[in-house]
């Protein structure tokens, strides 16, 4: 008993301090704690609840993990509906709206009109319920009077408050986005063919997933910028937002109170330029009337309120010179056309180079070295070539190209017959793809080896010194201290990171390893189906094909990589140099129960979805099949199993209940 009274204490006294840090983090953007330190209360709160189930509330920051999987999203009406706004591009249109509400207002006795100017976030709307204080429901806009209850994957949001401190039925509104950052880090994780092409569709993907902790993983935020239900009915908007940034919420705080359309200009024009040094990207300028005594008088037409306008900038476009094109050498082999540009300064930024991705754009383009282009920045995070000035292409301009050797060591080029790209067929000696490999494997969402960067990469190859990571654990102080802008220090500071990088989890590991299409949420598939790469090694196609999210393509890459002398060498010299091959002690299952059996379920289970039953077996040794032999080891039957289960009988084959099954587990 005074166990559970501590617990519930201690419990209570971490999720203050949680909060609290979680706050200055991410509201405030002013951490006291490090990474590390706030990672550990957190362990501290989940590890108290583990022991202590029942004092597990749903507003406790562990919830914010994820874990729950939806099979599908129930649709739920909106308690008013999600209008959108009427967008325009153009100032004079701000002004008519301007003088139209005006006009419209003075019809009604009004006078005196005020507007609050805020950014337009670019992400995807949302709606979040909160009863008593709790936050009880999140969900999409759908069709503006349904949309999609996403409620376990909205908990995830750190920007979002699980409880609040205002009682009744309060709805705030507002946009999920990414941070730029947060984007980027996604992006890299993701196998190239997979990649996001901006931070809106990495948003509006994250948001559907049926694994709420894949989706807590992808790091996503929430702007809010609207407030219904509570008790002061008419409480102007600019006093709504300050009332959300006491409740919690995350505002951004540049929105401003605009008396005169001259303000209204002068708002739009300061962010048109300032926008770009921000951490996550705008796309435009909200304007709502401040009274909302006034939003009433004025009324919506179907789809938008006649009291607010969106003003969206002119995508970001600018002429430059393209001055030649140069071929890259990916990691893969894969060989990448990039423009050189006469810099230029662009939405913040001065650019000077972009992909061109492969030569079919090039075609596409009809782009000439010498030619006048546009290049243009609109949600994507880089800028791209987008056409070619061709009344003005000048008397020199030459061609493009196509390279028939690699430019970095000379080997003939290739190309697949279903792929749009060329590659140079040297894996093993090709310098560019030896440093591509080398720099994806310190990468942070790999090994994470921060003092090994491009320009000591370059070095260690030019020199022979590394040949591939497996190298990399071999290296010596003294070797180090005389490269280019190395040093005492920096050797020191080197080998020490490789050392602490030799304890990095299994699945960085995997992940590091660069094989073609492997991800890292694959990487941890991986290294949850075959704890040890051992294991790994020795699965087949068909094998790799049963864990989830893998298919036969991806497990045809796998087994293709590894069968290589090559990769085998690179194994060898990881093991020697001390380096966790491994799944550690706390992420192995705990028994091989189902080592080399081979496992069917069929009909439905209570307790868990395919996914995580497959899972079970697969972490204890065993394999999941979809069709049943003589051969099956054994057959896990729900509700209302399907004809496999009459199958599985004629063979014999062992058939057991879901309470069997877990008690197998
Ligand atoms: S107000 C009735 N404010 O842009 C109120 N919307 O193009 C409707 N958006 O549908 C929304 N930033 O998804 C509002 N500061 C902001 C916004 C914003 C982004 C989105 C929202 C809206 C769309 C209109």
């Amino acid at each position: 008993m005074t166990d559970i009274i501590y617990a519930a204490e201690r419990i209570a006294q971490l999720r203050k301090e949680i909060e609290h840090h979680s706050h200055l983090y991410y509201i405030e953007a002013k951490p006291e704690l490090s990474d590390y330190e706030f990672d550990k209360l957190l362990e501290q709160l989940m590890a108290l609840e583990q022991q202590f189930p029942d004092l597990v509330t749903p507003d406790s920051p562990s919830q914010r993990v994820g874990g729950a999987i939806t099979k599908e999203f129930v649709s739920v009406t909106h308690r008013e509906p999600m209008l959108s706004l009427s967008n325009t591009y153009s100032l004079g249109e701000v002004e008519e709206f301007y003088n139209r509400v005006k006009k419209l207002l003075a019809l009604e006795g009004v006078n005196e009109q005020s507007m609050v100017a805020e950014l337009k976030f670019d992400g995807v709307a949302i709606s979040l319920l909160y009863r008593n204080g709790f936050l009880v429901r999140g969900a999409t806009r759908g069709d503006g009077i349904q949309g999609d209850d996403i409620t376990p994957n909205i908990r995830t949001i750190p920007t979002i408050p699980l409880k609040i401190i205002d009682g009744g039925e309060i709805e705030v509104r507002g946009e999920v986005f990414m941070r730029k950052e947060d984007f980027e880090q996604l992006n890299e994780s993701r196998p190239e063919e997979e990649r996001f092409a901006n931070p809106r569709n990495a948003t509006a993907g994250s948001l559907k997933l049926q694994d709420s902790a894949e989706v807590a993983r992808r790091r996503m935020s929430f702007v809010a910028y609207y407030l219904q239900g509570i008790s002061e009915e008419y409480l102007p908007h600019l006093k709504r937002l300050e009332r959300l940034e006491e409740l919690g919420f995350f505002t951004g705080k540049q929105y401003r109170l605009c008396r005169e359309l001259h303000d209204i200009n002068e708002f739009i024009a300061k962010w048109s330029e300032k926008r770009w040094k921000l951490p996550y990207e705008t796309d435009g300028v909200v304007l709502k009337l401040n009274a909302v005594t006034q939003w009433e008088k004025l009324g919506a037409t179907a789809k938008s309120p006649r009291w607010a306008i969106a003003y969206k900038y002119p995508a970001q476009q600018a002429p430059t010179v393209l001055r030649d094109v140069i071929f890259q050498v990916g990691r893969l082999g894969t060989i990448t056309p990039v423009a050189e540009l006469e810099p230029v300064h662009l939405a913040g930024s001065t650019v000077s180079r972009s992909t061109l991705h492969n030569f079919d754009e090039i075609e596409r383009l009809g782009i000439m070295i010498h030619d006048r282009v546009i290049i243009e920045k609109s949600g994507e995070v880089i800028p791209k070539v987008i056409s070619v000035v061709l009344e003005e292409r000048p008397s020199d301009a030459v061609p493009v190209v196509v390279p028939s050797h690699c430019p970095e060591c000379g080997t003939p080029l290739e190309r697949a017959e279903s792929e749009v790209s060329y590659y140079c067929p040297n894996e093993g000696e090709c310098p560019a793809q030896i440093r591509g490999r080398l720099l994806h494997f310190s990468s942070r969402n790999a090994m994470d080896i921060k003092s090994l960067g491009k320009a000591l990469v370059d070095q260690l190859v030019a020199i022979k010194l590394v040949k591939d990571a497996g190298d990399l654990y071999f290296l010596q102080e003294p070797q180090l201290e005389h490269l280019e802008r190395m040093g005492r220090k920096s050797a020191q500071n080197l080998v020490r990171a490789l050392e602490e990088s030799r304890t990095k989890s299994y699945e960085r590991l995997l992940y590091a390893l660069g094989i073609r299409h492997v991800g890292r949420a694959t990487a941890r598939e991986l290294s949850r189906a075959y704890p040890s790469i051992d294991a790994l090694i020795k699965a087949s196609e068909e094998q790799l094909s049963t864990v989830p999210d893998i298919g036969p393509v991806v497990a045809h890459s796998i087994c293709d990589f590894f069968a290589k002398p090559s990769a085998q060498h690179l194994l060898e010299k990881l093991r020697d140099g001390g380096v966790q091959l491994s799944a550690s002690e706390s992420t192995v299952q705990v028994n091989r129960n189902f080592e080399g059996m081979t496992v069917l379920f069929t009909g439905a289970l209570e307790r868990y979805d395919r996914q995580q039953a497959s899972e079970l077996v697969m972490g204890r040794g065993g394999r999941v099949v979809n069709s049943v032999s003589k051969k099956t080891s054994l057959v896990v039957a729900g509700h209302e199993p399907g004809s496999k289960l009459d199958k599985a009988l004629k063979f014999g084959v062992r058939v057991v209940s879901e309470s069997e099954f877990e008690e197998m587990l």
